[in-house]
């Protein structure tokens, strides 16, 4: 049985609907206009435990939506979803015993307490035994490199450092089902690095199913082999992130920094080229010309240096889009 199996699920908003000035308040008074926002539009996939799997898509895609209809605080308006056998609307307390959602940018440590004090009270919540919890708060401490600042009221912690405690917070009954909704955003590039690490352990220590969504394409390509990715409430693939980037990006990108000024003209023979500055020049190849192209490229012309590289991710998505 797959751990989450989810079919044609959709989440229309209803949005109050006001009409300029005080007339339009007056009327509202009276009688109230929605317009709809539907926000997922019948969007069906399942996922197997301990899968992680990248949930990506563009601002207002739909992703947050999913994640908490996952999670049980948004009511679907239709289709199902099913995690580990429940409906999680439902709100079965065994349920929320076994999942947990995180979102980078809320939060819900006591801003004037130390974390501790958070964790402690989600563990009485949770009715997680002394033993068990112990055990937890150390293997997830010394995950994250958080031991010493435990202690310390959460105002005066970094963000990194808030962002670490508000995980544990969020894992201190070891869910089975994890939905992390940007938990890097707004990092720095070490502490994400550090996240990601801890995300992987994570999921492979308890063997726990994770749906991972991220604008930071790096989260992404090191964590998961799956993605999802949604666009205006639909899916617009579904599938092993490599394969993505086969089928879809067919070219590679050659950069070369050269000795000498080159004339752009006598580049394009080799490619498309698709920056152009004087020493330096970035060219899109065919796949399977690559080899061929750069080492011409490097008889014929004045080479300093030269790269080659995959089309940025958020290029292929891009373009996943633009197909449709
Ligand atoms: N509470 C709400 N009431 C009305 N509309 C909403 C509400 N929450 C989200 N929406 C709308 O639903 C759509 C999907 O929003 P959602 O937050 O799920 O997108 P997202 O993929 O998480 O985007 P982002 O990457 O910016 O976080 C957007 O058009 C958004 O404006
Ligand atoms: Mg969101």
């Amino acid at each position: 049985m797959a751990a989450i199996e989810v079919n044609s699920l959709s989440k229309t908003y209803k949005v109050h609907k006001k009409e300029e000035g005080l007339r339009g308040s007056v009327k509202a008074l009276f009688k109230r206009e929605y317009n709809d926002v539907e926000a997922v539009k019948g969007v069906d996939f399942n996922i197997g435990q301990g899968e992680l799997v990248g949930f990506i898509g563009p601002n207002g895609a739909g992703k947050t939506t999913t994640l908490k209809m996952l999670s049980g605080l948004l009511v679907p308006t239709s289709g199902t979803a099913k995690v580990l056998g429940y409906t999680p609307h439902e709100r079965d307390e065994e349920y929320l015993k076994q999942i947990s959602l995180v979102m980078g940018q809320k939060n819900q440590l006591f801003w004037d307490l130390p974390a501790i004090e958070t964790f402690s009270l989600n563990k009485d919540i949770y009715e997680v035994d002394e033993k068990s919890y112990r055990e937890v708060l150390n293997n997830l401490t010394e995950m994250l490199d958080v031991g010493d600042i435990l202690h310390q009221q959460v105002r005066k912690l970094s963000l990194g450092q808030r962002m670490k405690c508000e995980l544990i917070a969020s894992l201190v009954h070891t869910p089975k089902i994890l939905f992390l909704d940007e938990p890097t955003i707004g990092l720095d590039v070490v502490v994400q690095k550090n996240l990601r690490k801890f995300i992987k352990d994570y999921n492979q220590k308890y063997n726990a199913t994770i749906i991972l969504t991220s604008h930071y394409m790096d989260d992404v390509k090191e964590l998961c082999e799956r993605v999802i990715i949604i666009d205006e409430g639909k899916l617009g693939y579904d599938g092993r992130l490599d394969e993505l980037v086969r089928s879809y990006a067919q070219n590679k990108i050659i950069t070369f920094v050269f000795d000498k000024e080159v004339d752009k003209a006598d580049l394009t023979q080799y490619g498309k080229v698709t920056d152009f500055q004087q020493l330096k020049a970035t060219i899109e190849v065919p796949r399977d010309q690559i080899k061929d192209v750069a080492s011409r490229m490097l008889q014929e012309l004045p080479v300093d240096d030269l790269d080659i590289a995959e089309i940025p991710i958020e290029e292929i998505i891009r373009q996943v889009f633009n197909h449709e």
